[in-house]
């Protein structure tokens, strides 16, 4: 068995300044080979200079006075931070001695971006993987997955596909060499974001406005991200948090499944780990309005620059998003609209990642439209953008809206064998305080077992 190399902490991973002298050294000169293993310690929001990779979009694109603070998921190694999650259940299940080098194998269920994450570790930290995921994905995934060197196992796109590479996940996970970095039900996902994303969302708005956070929105997959809108609240509990959920497969709101176009999200399903406590409201989003507003942001610069965005900041914001990441900034527009929020407000949302996975998005797009000439684009800025509204904002904050969440995740998750008395724990903070409160002994562990590999000379 090679060496097998350990990253970084929880606490490492919202501050690398944390890292120690020796380790940062190597990592700097790391960063330009894409699969060298150190780049494990570049799982961060921040940049080189330390801080946290954002952008705020100006009232030109967004129509509202509210700051709208985009945190970029795109710089994360392997181009989205849902590595993140994928890091930290593989080496929670490292330091737990759950899954052991050399004898396991790693499943990855998804319907990209994590599974795409999980190759990447995997490749780095030396095991074999699998990613589960259905086959109605972007051809850019599927590359990528492979290129990192993981094997595909693909269920059918139908109307409940994440559903079915979650029961092919379980059937795989029968065999015992199988380890399922299970992102729907694994808590390193919500331990990763409460963290991690949560206080890098709370700094990033450090010297916006008045520098607090009135709403975060979050369009929902695993729902491992929205956990960050745990710690926002406890520091402002008044922010609002917002779940959004493709109009066309609206199952929070209504228990609605169907396809749609915003790959990574509406999994059509109420995830084990969400904290539905904290979710405020869900906003329905039309799943072409994301895909129009990518093709704006992306070919439409001098469209923005005649709506008075700054020439080369539109030309920046080319490569920043994907097509969730528009959902979510459209997410966040309608929210400042709701909320009648002010130029002091912001409101924090994310771009899990760019738009190098989105060519044949786009191309899907201008073959189903008739053209895209400047005069579309111009219409499409001004109906996506301009004129986003406020009509399928449903307000979850009611008991009766609580139960009806809770309903929804024990419909779905009874199948697969969680009991009802476990499911029943979660409707209290403190089951979500105490697995947040883990974070720490983890931080620890994972600290002792890169001083042991140290210590064998097995590290990086
Ligand atoms: C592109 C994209 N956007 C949004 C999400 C949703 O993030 P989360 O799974 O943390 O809810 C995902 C998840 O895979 C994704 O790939």
């Amino acid at each position: 068995m090679g060496k097998i190399p350990y990253g970084p902490t929880y606490d490492e991973m919202l501050d690398p300044s944390k890292i120690s002298e020796n380790i940062m050294e190597k990592v700097i000169l790391a960063k330009d080979e894409e699969l060298d293993p150190l780049n494990l310690f570049n799982i961060t929001w921040r940049g080189p200079d330390n801080e946290i990779r954002k952008v705020v979009l100006p009232k030109a694109i967004t129509g509202v006075d509210a700051n709208i603070v985009v945190m970029l998921g795109k710089y994360f190694p392997s181009g989205s931070h849902k590595v993140g999650p994928a890091y930290a259940t593989l080496i929670e299940g490292c330091v737990d001695k759950e899954i052991i080098p050399g004898e396991h194998t790693i499943l990855g269920p998804s319907t990209g971006n994590f599974g795409i994450g999980v190759s990447y570790i995997c490749n780095l930290m030396g095991y074999e993987a699998i990613v589960i995921m259905p086959d109605n994905m972007s051809k850019e995934r599927y590359e990528r997955i492979k290129r990192y060197g993981a094997q595909l196992d693909l269920t059918p796109g139908t109307e409940s596909d994440v559903i079915l590479t979650l029961e092919r996940t379980y059937q795989l996970m029968k065999e015992p060499k199988n380890k399922a970095l299970a992102q729907f039900e694994l808590f390193p996902n919500y331990r990763f974001h409460r963290h991690v994303t949560g206080h890098s969302a709370v700094e990033a708005v450090k010297g916006i406005g008045n520098g607090r956070i009135a709403a975060f929105t979050s369009a929902l997959g695993s729902s491992g991200t929205i956990a960050a809108g745990d710690h926002i609240k406890q520091v402002y509990p008044d922010a609002k948090i917002v779940a959004l959920e493709p109009y066309e497969c609206s199952t929070l709101t209504d228990g609605g499944r169907g396809q749609h176009r915003i790959e990574g999200i509406g999994d059509k399903m109420c995830t084990l780990i969400h904290n539905v406590l904290n979710t405020d409201f869900v906003v329905m989003i039309e799943d072409d309005d994301c895909v129009k507003g990518l093709k704006v942001i992306h070919d439409g610069a001098h469209i923005l620059a005649e709506a008075g965005v700054d020439k080369d900041f539109a030309v920046c914001l080319k490569d920043l998003f994907g097509v969730s990441g528009i959902c979510n900034i459209l997410g966040a527009i309608k929210m400042a609209k709701y909320l009648n929020l002010g130029p002091e407000d912001n409101v924090v949302t994310i771009a899990t990642d760019g738009f190098d996975r989105y060519d044949s998005v786009i191309l899907d797009l201008e073959r189903r439209s008739l053209e895209t000439s400047d005069n579309v684009l111009r219409r499409w800025k001004k109906d996506v953008f301009d004129e986003a509204d406020t009509s399928k904002i449903t307000d979850f904050r009611s008991h009766d809206k609580k139960e009806q969440l809770f309903n929804q995740k024990e419909k779905d998750w009874l199948p697969f064998g969680y009991k009802k008395e476990y499911l029943d724990a979660m409707k209290v903070q403190e089951f979500w305080d105490s697995e947040y409160a883990k974070v720490q002994a983890y931080n620890a562990k994972i600290k002792v077992l890169r001083d042991e590999d140290d210590d064998n000379d097995n590290t990086l």
